[in-house]
């Protein structure tokens, strides 16, 4: 891969920032800018673009946006993901939860599916699906048309499991798929009560109130100031003593944050909203 700070020069990397802006309505001026590079540099490797091609495709060919944007967001990602995370869910928080009469959880940048899956089936084994919904929500539309099928390879299932396993539940992944020749689909129970939808965590607004709230791995593509906007909106979308799990890999280390939020888990980035 070309090396990303000598692909673009600040100019133009400020350009195809505006372009894509004014043109097609999304905001990328708060991402990590290393990380936003070496993007930009993989779409021009893999479709073998220049600069001005690039520029040229976004001002005069709508249909390629869809591409360009799957191709900036990274969407990695696996069921169970961090087992201690969801061992720490399941001790720390799911006995709270079951306190209430309906539990919607809010898993933003959810990728294709599998971390809300993982809420679902990690509420469906401690019997509160039935009054839970999971809502998954992300900027990129391709991701969210494989969330809705909820099926995934046999070889993934397999890497699934392990994490499963280390999570210490009692059960079993595989009983909550139906095995196919080479792929394993999701039981229709658990989808029942999961939607998906596009949701963009930088424009778009509080559209419910959630007892939990999980956006992991994201934040590290977002600069503090985006961050602390985007834990502003989480705030907003919070019942009072709502959830918000943001995982490992996030520091968050703003004073405002700190008085809005109780430290549940300091590894897991697990808090709980203070206040009305
Ligand atoms: C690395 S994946 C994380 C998936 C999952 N949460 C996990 O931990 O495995 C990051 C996801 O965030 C999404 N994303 C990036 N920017 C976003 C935005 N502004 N609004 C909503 N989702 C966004 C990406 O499309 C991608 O699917």
């Amino acid at each position: 891969m070309p090396d990303a700070k000598e692909s673009l020069t600040d100019a133009q990397l400020t350009e195809l920032i505006d372009i894509v802006k004014k043109i097609h309505g999304f905001d990328f001026s708060d991402y990590t800018e290393a990380s936003f590079r070496r993007r930009i540099a993989r779409v021009m490797m893999i479709k073998k673009l220049e600069f001005y091609d690039l520029k040229h495709l976004l001002i005069n060919n709508p249909n390629f946006f869809q591409e360009f944007l799957e191709e900036i967001t990274v969407n990695v990602t696996e069921m169970f993901r961090d087992p201690a995370f969801y061992k720490s869910l399941h001790t720390q928080v799911i006995p709270y939860l079951s306190t209430y009469q309906h539990i919607k959880v809010w898993c933003a940048g959810c990728s294709t599916g599998e971390e809300a899956y993982s809420l679902a089936i990690l509420l469906n084994e401690e019997k509160l699906l039935k009054r839970s919904f999971i809502y998954g929500t992300d900027i990129n539309t391709e991701v969210l048309n494989y969330a809705k099928k909820g099926i995934y390879s046999l070889r993934k299932i397999k890497s699934y499991a392990e994490n499963y396993l280390f999570t210490g539940l009692p059960g079993s992944l595989t009983d909550h798929f139906t095995m196919m020749y080479d792929a394993a689909a999701i039981h229709s129970e658990l989808k029942q009560n999961t939607l998906f939808s596009v949701h963009n965590l930088i424009s778009d607004t509080v559209f419910n109130e959630f007892q939990l709230i999980s956006c992991r791995n994201v934040f590290i593509y977002f600069e503090t100031e985006l961050q602390h906007r985007i834990l502003d909106l989480f705030y907003n979308s919070l019942c009072p003593l709502g959830y918000l799990c943001l995982g490992n890999k996030e520091t968050i280390r703003s004073d405002i944050f700190r008085k809005k939020f109780k430290v549940i888990n300091q590894k897991e980035n697990i808090y709980q909203k203070i206040g009305s």
